[in-house]
């Protein structure tokens, strides 16, 4: 079954042709991040209207790179939520047009369900049930993925999302948004152990996360090297802060993994690119003997190619949407459309 999967809940405007959930045809991202980097942030105005301009380009070079039309695909899927609601809309209506002028199933898919499924086109064998860490700039969680579409949350942040926080301390740092790559790049050449920074804990749960006492250890630092007229060592303040997050996200991830019997543990999301968390993660697992997978840093970040993977789920699972299918810019993963 062929899915021509359309993703527009941010700043890119993705398509991609995906073959029983699990096999890439094409997959076409159209980023708009240089255009949002002036403004420190993605601007939603600015994105639903790149979103609007583009899509019709982009969905046409997925189809054309696949050598499918319109008329050959099985089902049209869409990210319906969550996201910035005008992005969404574009996405949502334009997918709905498809749907209606072709005549094909209408498949809506929740934005964190498609980064979690980014790991079953990189690891063909992987099937739930799992343990996942869930680690983008708009949500961290760690939830229990049942089947291909039953979640069930185990811990969340209560502040930041830990994309968030790398873009933040980015901030202070001196980098450009995104940031969360240049602290990566940063870290990589300095070393830890030259700053404190707090590992915030979370009162009633042991598997919440709370990012923002670390942004604000941030801005102090960054502050009192000014006051006293000391320039920051960047690489190894990057380093601390970044190992400082992943040490966090891997404990809580272990634990989570010990309460629920899991050891099975996938990671998704854009921070999931990250070097430090991953060779963190990598080591922990290997203590524990726990099989770790990690998805493609091609897949990370947002795209097409994993809401098509999940569609085939949630389309075997027997959801479909009608043409008064909305955007919606906030949605627990666990929440079941039309149910
Ligand atoms: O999943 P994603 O592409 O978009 C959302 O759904 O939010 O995640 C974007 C986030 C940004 O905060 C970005 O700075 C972060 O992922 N990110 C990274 C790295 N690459 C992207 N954070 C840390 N290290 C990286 N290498
Ligand atoms: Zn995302």
């Amino acid at each position: 079954m062929n899915i021509l999967a359309i993703e527009s809940s941010c700043d890119e405007t993705a398509a991609a042709v995906i073959q029983d959930g699990r096999v890439i045809l094409s997959s076409v991202i159209n980023s708009q991040v240089e255009e949002h980097k002036q403004y420190g942030g993605v601007v939603p105005e600015i994105a639903s209207r790149r979103h609007a301009e583009n899509i019709c380009a982009v969905v046409q070079q997925a189809l054309d790179d696949a050598g499918e039309t319109f008329q050959s695909i099985d089902a049209v899927a869409v990210t319906y939520a969550p996201g910035l609601i005008g992005a969404l809309l574009v996405g949502v209506n334009y997918a709905k047009g498809v749907a209606l002028a072709a005549g094909k199933p209408l498949i809506p898919v929740h934005h964190i369900r498609g980064h979690i499924a980014a790991n079953y086109l990189t690891h063909p064998d992987l099937k739930p049930p799992f343990l996942c860490l869930v680690a983008s700039g708009g949500h961290s969680h760690i939830i229990k993925v049942n089947d291909y579409t039953k979640f069930e949350i185990i811990g969340r942040t209560r502040d930041d999302a830990a994309g968030e926080a790398f873009d933040k301390a980015a901030r202070v740092l001196g980098f450009c948004y995104p940031g969360g790559i240049y602290i990566d790049k940063a870290a990589q050449q300095g070393e830890r152990g030259h700053y404190k920074l707090p590992k915030p804990k979370v009162n009633g749960s042991e598997f919440d996360f709370s990012f923002s006492g670390l942004k604000t250890a941030i801005i102090n630092i960054a502050h009192h090297a000014e006051q006293k007229g000391e320039s920051l060592e960047i690489n190894n303040l990057a380093a601390d802060f970044q190992g400082t997050v992943a040490d966090i996200l891997t404990d809580h991830l272990m634990r989570a993994a010990e309460y629920t019997h899991s050891n099975k543990i996938v990671v998704a999301g854009g921070v999931s690119a990250n070097s430090g968390l991953r060779s963190a993660l990598e080591t922990a697992c290997r203590e524990k003997g726990y099989e770790l997978y990690l998805p493609k840093l091609s897949l990370c970040g947002d795209n097409a190619a994993m809401i098509g993977s999940q569609a085939y789920y949630e389309y075997l699972a027997g959801k479909r949407a009608d043409l008064s299918l909305n955007g919606v810019a906030s949605m627990p993963v666990d929440e079941a459309f039309c149910e």
